[in-house]
């Protein structure tokens, strides 16, 4: 079973006009530069609240860059160490149950609902003790079940759906340095958690109770099981995690009358898992409304590990990436999303109230409970003079009527790909992470890729989206007009991703600094460097265009000079993922997905670490996806 993830569907037949014939593409090609740059010292205010931004003098950029790599190794430059550590399968430790890893993956499916996920993906660090001691939450993709049994996919089992449920979703683990400068799992700890595709989830917002998300087993459609396809995550300013279902349709077999809605999500006739063979609610020919309950974003309080996760149903249903917080200058949440599937949209909700404090015996989570079910999502059409317009998905306003097939509100998010198409929001090329600068209102979007950008049958370029076969990605930004709840905003693309040596000029790009293509994980850190993660495809690596690239990579971006410099490379066919940091900079946790995965097929797994042994490099063993630690050797802030 090939998991090409990366394959993405092109479910977006809809018409909306292509302006590339009123605008030369290339004309919103500029590297921002001075204008609304960051001040050194700019942090989230949710962060500041932990800790002042430490004071660093010298470049922003003080490391000195590394070169690619096509070897199974992980690389940082001199100066600093980077070690794994939480792999796929390590237990978590919950209280009296803390089974170990087995390096044959014998573990049981009850073993792997108490152990680290598969397939590692966007994650948090929240501080217990300042920059000592903390949670790392995190998300888990998707499984390789190829490596995740013993005898890969030969035989399939109501255990094997068990086990790869319980690899998917959502960890908590309690993290702390010890006097030697090395972080450990902290075990057994109160915090420890995980969230799979079988725990309970609330539904709130404006889909809560709708018909559409009723089956026979939660007639009240107000309680799914499980989240699905996890892919990146964000932190809220009251202390919550928020973590986008990506690619749910991939889990649903649809059968061979897929309807106009099933189409338009990208269900398929058969799923890529087996798992509607021992699990029914996965037949969507039998429960055509639960595929209906993926697609959103999730919140969780991990700092209560009583507190019932929550389907956030008034940001949207897409195939979400993530999602990611600003804060009006009344004091109102706004968050951002992409959703990374080709020729789809951005979106950004606009909370009706404003951030409750908490105090007492309420924390400041319990406080915000409801903050994100009432407000108005928006979609976003990118124009070809390099300004953008906010669209309001609110049913009963333009096309989005009964009619037209809005119902109400809740059949609008439910169907906010059809809303979307409806109101003529611009189809980007796969918008993966954002990163916010709260200080400069500008915001920032990994565009991936899109090879199917200009074929025929398919939408053509546009200003936002200027290539072709788009194989490289790039990351685009913008800056609201006014506050971050404005309608307007002005647009430009930071930088087109590349190779300065490649023939094909779509191929190019126009990198200041060292070469990269997809750039996936994007992430702003507090001194203002712009961390880029890269997730090109074992399908297109090592050569063609990307025969100097090399592995997966990270790289930081100086905005103001817009040089881009290679500080990180991964193993073989793996992707890095995610970023975080302790309040103090010293640390910087990040995650390696997938080492070693191929587009072939793993279900004879005679040697499971044919292109990957990391990270444990075990004669005959399993690569895993793990969490990496990065500090420098002086203890001194991660970039410097
Ligand atoms: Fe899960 Fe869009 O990467
Ligand atoms: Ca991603
Ligand atoms: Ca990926
Ligand atoms: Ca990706």
């Amino acid at each position: 079973m090939a998991k090409d993830f990366d394959t993405m569907e092109n479910s977006n037949p809809s018409s909306n006009p292509s302006i590339h014939d009123v605008s030369d593409p290339r004309r919103r090609v500029v590297l921002q530069g001075g204008v609304g740059a960051l001040v050194s010292g700019v942090m989230a205010p949710w962060l500041a609240a932990c800790a002042t931004t430490p004071a660093t003098s010298g470049p922003l950029l003080g490391f000195k860059a590394i070169s690619t790599d096509a070897g199974d190794a992980l690389r940082v430059p001199e100066g600093y160490v980077a070690r794994a550590f939480a792999p796929w399968g390590e237990p978590i430790g919950v209280a009296g149950n803390i089974p170990d890893w087995r390096h044959d993956a014998s573990n049981s499916a009850a073993d792997q609902a108490v152990q680290m996920g598969m397939h590692h993906d966007g994650l948090h660090y929240y501080p217990l003790d300042g920059s000592k001691r903390g949670l790392l939450v995190m998300n888990h993709e998707y499984t390789d079940d190829g490596l995740l049994h013993p005898d890969g996919m030969k035989t399939w089992s109501s255990e094997k759906t068990m086990k790869s449920q319980n690899a998917h979703g959502v960890s908590v683990i309690e993290v702390q340095i010890d006097d030697g400068g090395r972080w450990q799992m902290v075990r057994p700890s109160r915090y420890a958690r995980r969230f799979t595709a079988a725990t309970p989830f609330a539904i709130g917002g404006p889909a809560a109770g709708h018909s559409m998300m009723k089956t026979a087993a939660d007639p009240a459609g107000r309680l799914a099981l499980g989240t699905l396809n996890n892919c990146a995550s964000g932190q809220t300013p009251w202390g919550t995690y928020l973590s986008g279902e990506e690619n749910f349709a991939f889990y649903f077999r649809a059968g061979d009358n897929l309807d106009a809605h099933q189409r338009r999500w990208g269900l398929r006739k058969e799923p890529f898992y087996p798992w509607y063979t021992t699990d029914e609610r996965f037949d969507a020919t039998k429960h055509g409304n639960e595929p209906n309950r993926f697609g959103w974003v999730v919140e969780i309080d991990p700092m209560d590990p009583s507190s019932t996760p929550i389907k956030r149903t008034a940001l949207g249903r897409a195939a979400h990436e993530g999602a990611w917080i600003a804060i009006t200058k009344d004091g109102r949440a706004v968050v951002y999303s992409g959703e990374d599937a080709r020729f789809e949209y951005i979106y950004k909700f606009v909370s009706r109230d404003k951030i409750a404090p908490g105090g007492g015996n309420v924390t400041k989570a319990q406080a915000n409970r409801e903050l994100l079910d009432h407000g108005t999502l928006y979609v976003g059409r990118f124009d070809a003079d390099g300004s953008g317009r906010w669209l309001p998905m609110v049913h009963g306003q333009g096309p989005l009527t009964a009619a037209n097939g809005f119902a109400d509100q809740g059949e609008v998010v439910i169907k906010a790909r059809q809303a979307s198409d409806a109101l003529g929001g611009t189809k980007m090329d796969r918008p993966e992470w954002l990163a916010i600068d709260q200080k400069a209102g500008e915001v920032y979007c990994t565009l991936t890729n899109n090879s199917s950008r200009g074929r025929p049958n398919m939408p053509g370029v546009d200003a936002a989206n200027p290539r072709a076969n788009n194989s490289m990605g790039g990351v685009i930004s913008w800056k609201e007009d006014g506050d971050f709840d404005g309608t307007s905003f002005k647009w430009s693309h930071l930088v087109l991703a590349g190779d300065p040596a490649n023939e094909r000029a779509e191929a190019k790009g126009n990198v200041k600094g060292d070469i990269f293509g997809c750039p996936d994980g994007l992430v702003l850190d507090a001194r203002g460097v712009l961390w880029i993660q890269t997730d090109a495809h074992a399908t297109q690596m090592y050569k063609g265009e990307f025969k100097n690239i090399g592995n997966n990579q990270m790289l930081a971006c100086d905005r103001t000079t817009g040089e881009i410099r290679r500080f990180l490379t991964g193993p073989i066919n793996c992707e890095i993922t995610g970023a975080t940091l302790t309040p103090d900079m010293t640390t910087m946790f990040i995650n390696v997905q997938h080492p070693g995965e191929t587009p072939s097929d793993r279900s004879d797994p005679a040697d499971p670490g044919k292109y990957s042994r990391w990270p444990d490099y075990k004669p005959g063993g399993r690569p895993r996806s793990a969490t990496v630690v990065i500090r420098k050797r002086d203890g001194g802030v991660i970039g410097t």
